[in-house]
């Protein structure tokens, strides 16, 4: 056993070998292995929540006196001074170290000597990145829950601007009834907030500590879990050690909620790329957000409405990445999980991203009134209002559906664009119920003002929901 061999390249004498765990292995310093098995370079990133667990599991190490006050004033003057510069990009970060907590965990014994070969007392990597993985993931959730409510905000003031003006609601992506464009607005709002409840409910489960849970069966020493979590407020602490270092959960459910979000805004996406089209006109997005062909000098392509569309599939993907890097893992901690997080940061970083430009997106947006309202009484739109204009005056409404039907028939076959076209005597031959006030169910405007049931979509139930939304939005930002 060349047992000294692996310790070659930390020759000054004190400081600690490139892996603490080498002296049982003997000479692991391989370039090809090393650079296989670092995470180094993806978990750089949990530097800042490594270092506030470490702080607080350190605290209470002196609380139940494993470590002495002194030991416990050089661990945190240690742990500063590393987490500063790292902020100030100073830290030079050692692929050698294999992760960012042997990377901290070198440091401070580099700079503290005997006290930080303490740290580590009653801890393992184990707990340790589950941990940061918490810390990591509460924060990104309340990141993404205001880039979500910023994406909201904007969507609901283009809904007071300009949400009034009627537009076809679409089945099939036929036309099917009239409806304000605020309602359609509103629509990717309620959308957003369930998005919202769902990572709210997904900081529940991620708020529980498994600090202290070792590197799978807990520890002898005697440890003050509740401590450790009160200090990195969580509310919770894990009650299996086993679980808590193989648990990732929290992770794949964030990765669900992140591509459910990526799904609503490709959704949105999709929907005004067509709206942006020549063939409806509906929307003119703002300059900055469209991009020339470099052949065709007349186009204004809606790119960054594509890639957030496109980049959809890769959030998907490193959900399954997920599920599947966890299928096969027995209990308890493998060096599987250790990729979790890449697929992790890359989906926040996507979903992130994607929300700044949707946002922006809708607050360069403008709707186009003069082109939709052109052709708003084009399709029918007012025929299942006709139908129940019938069942109002006791005709079932199924006969009513065939006798609406007969009529929107007999437009076509006479080259009328709409139902209020048709004379009262016409309509009296089909349907003999029929009065002249028929007419003031007619035509879209009349249809959208005189929705009666919740939820629907005129112009009435578009301003109480604004009003709504506003409040609630508004008591949320102050
Ligand atoms: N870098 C590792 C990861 O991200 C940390 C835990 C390593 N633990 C171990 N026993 N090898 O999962």
């Amino acid at each position: 056993m060349k047992k000294k061999a692996g310790v070659r390249k930390n020759s000054r004498p004190g400081a600690p070998p490139a892996k603490f765990w080498q002296t049982r292995i003997g000479d692991a310093s391989d370039e090809l292995a090393e650079k296989f098995v670092e995470s180094l370079s993806v978990d750089y990133r949990l530097a800042g929540h490594d270092i506030r667990g470490s702080m607080a599991h350190a605290a209470m190490l002196r609380r139940v006196g494993l470590i002495s006050d002194r030991d416990l004033r050089r661990i945190q003057r240690g742990l500063a001074g590393i987490l500063k510069d790292i902020r100030s990009g100073r830290f030079i970060f050692d692929q050698r170290r294999e992760d960012i907590h042997m990377a901290v965990e070198a440091a401070l014994i580099e700079r503290i000597g005997e006290p930080g070969r303490k740290l580590h007392t009653a801890r393992s990597r184990n707990d340790q990145v589950a941990l940061d993985l918490r810390l990591w993931c509460l924060e990104a959730i309340a990141a993404l829950n205001k880039k979500l409510l910023a994406m909201q905000s904007g969507l609901v003031r283009l809904a007071r601007r300009d949400g009034a003006v009627l537009m076809p609601a679409y089945t099939h992506l036929q036309r099917a009834q009239p409806i304000a464009f605020g309602h359609e607005l509103l629509a990717y709002v309620e959308m957003l907030q369930r998005d919202r409840g769902r990572l709210a409910d997904c900081a529940r489960r991620t708020a529980v500590s498994p600090l202290g849970s070792g590197a799978a069966a807990g520890t002898t020493l005697p440890i003050d879990r509740r401590l450790t979590a009160k200090l990195l407020a969580f509310p919770a602490i894990s009650e299996n050690s086993l679980d808590a270092v193989s648990d990732r959960d929290f992770m794949v459910e964030l990765a669900f909620d992140l591509s459910m979000i990526a799904m609503h805004l490709s959704r949105w996406a999709e929907q005004w790329i067509i709206y942006a089209s020549t063939e409806f006109d509906f929307i003119r997005l703002a300059d900055r957000h469209t991009t020339g062909s470099s052949m065709m000098p007349q186009k204004r392509n809606p790119d960054m409405l594509e890639l957030i569309r496109g980049k959809t599939g890769g959030v998907y993907g490193q959900l399954v990445a997920l599920l599947t890097m966890l299928k096969g893992q027995p209990l308890a901690y493998n060096r599987d999980m250790q990729e979790d997080k890449r697929w992790l940061f890359g989906a926040m970083d996507t979903v992130g991203e994607t929300l700044s430009i949707a946002a922006a997106i809708v607050a360069g947006a403008a709707i186009k009134p003069d082109s939709i309202g052109s052709r708003i009484d084009e399709g029918f739109l007012d025929a299942t209002a006709l139908a129940e204009y019938l069942v109002k005056r006791g005709v079932p409404f199924r006969s009513a559906h065939q006798i609406v039907g007969k009529l929107v028939a007999h437009c076509e076959n006479s080259g009328l664009k709409a139902l209020a076209d048709l004379e009262l005597s016409v309509l009296r031959k089909t349907c003999p119920r029929i009065e002249r006030d028929v007419y003031r169910t007619l035509g879209a405007r009349c249809v959208a003002e005189n929705y009666a049931s919740r939820g629907a979509g005129g112009p009435r139930q578009l301003r109480a929901r604004l009003a709504a939304w506003e409040k609630r939005l508004n008591s949320i930002h102050h």
